[in-house]
């Protein structure tokens, strides 16, 4: 449990160092990708939604090279370049094709893994919607319903999914990518879609957290910075970071967000943002 940047800082260290050393024993044994195991050490796994680029694409380059099982999933797995080539090298990792609007593959993906323990489901893809379909008087509604369903719905029907892969697992987390942009304390009058699905996902999320605390399953709000990536297209200002630093920054967090801490809405660098 962390409440101050410190620990997270000391934590990005040591997950720099950890990555630095390599960690290259484990061989990933789930799924229908599965190979033999060398080790018998118990290796956690990760699933991450949208994981072909941005933030989702360094988280799990992050976990394969701590040498972590790492399911990454994508929409279209052909055109997933710098993954297949981040599992050139770490063989923990596999591709799994996965839109997150697709309840009938969402149940089929899950049922693959079934019975094999996923330590950190981690709802990350996400689409904006875009400025000109979010101003009020001439709302897009067609991209409204698009956005909720696939910043909303999706996670929802994820953690649904994957819950008895994460229960049986050691960590037991569902991590959700929210946004700072999702905090009704914090707006300013913008953006109104994609920032009523990321209030509509803390709001759900918290609700189940309060549920599954009871099974020792921790749910995770954490905002991931301002990051320069397919979401911010052409902003280069100062106060941003990039996919790599993000992500860094997002797992150090994940470390340290336990079953006290399930259900807060937190930023990368660990402070709580107001609801
Ligand atoms: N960038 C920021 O400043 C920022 C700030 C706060 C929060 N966030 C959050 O961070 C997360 C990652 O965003 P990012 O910045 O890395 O954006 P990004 O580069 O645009 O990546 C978004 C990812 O989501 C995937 N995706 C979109 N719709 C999908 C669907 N229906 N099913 C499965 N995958 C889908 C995309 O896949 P395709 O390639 O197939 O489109 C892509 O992999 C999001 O939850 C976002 O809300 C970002």
């Amino acid at each position: 449990m962390y409440r101050t940047t410190m620990p997270i800082r000391t934590l990005i260290v040591a997950s720099v160092c950890l990555a630095t050393l390599g960690f290259q024993t484990n061989v990933f044994a789930g799924g229908h990708e599965a190979s033999t195991d060398i080790s018998a050490e118990y290796v956690p796994t990760v699933l991450i939604t949208g994981s072909n680029r941005g933030i989702g694409l360094e988280v799990a380059r992050d976990y394969a090279e701590r040498g972590w099982n790492v399911i990454a999933t994508a929409r279209r797995p052909e055109a997933t370049g710098e993954l297949k080539a981040i599992r050139a090298q770490h063989p923990g990792l596999v591709i799994e094709q996965l839109d997150v609007t697709d309840n009938e593959r969402i149940d089929e993906l899950a049922e693959i893994y079934r019975g094999k323990p996923i330590d950190i489901l981690i709802n990350n893809a996400a689409i904006s919607g875009g400025h000109e379909n979010a101003k009020f008087g001439s709302f897009n509604h067609d991209v409204y319903r698009q956005v909720h369903t696939v910043n909303v719905l999706g996670p929802t029907k994820m953690a649904e999914a994957f819950l008895d892969s994460v229960s049986i697992s050691q960590q037991k987390k569902i991590v959700n990518i929210t946004s700072g942009q999702g905090s009704i304390a914090g707006t300013w009058g913008c953006c109104y879609i994609y920032r009523s699905s990321k209030a509509a996902l803390n709001m759900v999320m918290r609700n189940i957290s309060l549920e599954l605390k009871k099974k020792g399953i921790t749910v995770a709000l954490i905002s991931p910075g301002f990051v320069k990536t397919g979401f911010t297209p052409g902003l280069d200002l100062p106060m941003m970071i990039t996919p790599q630093e993000s992500a860094a920054f997002v797992i150090a967090v994940i470390d340290d967000y336990d079953i006290e801490d399930t259900g807060t809405f937190i930023s990368h660098k660990g402070e709580i943002i107001p609801w």
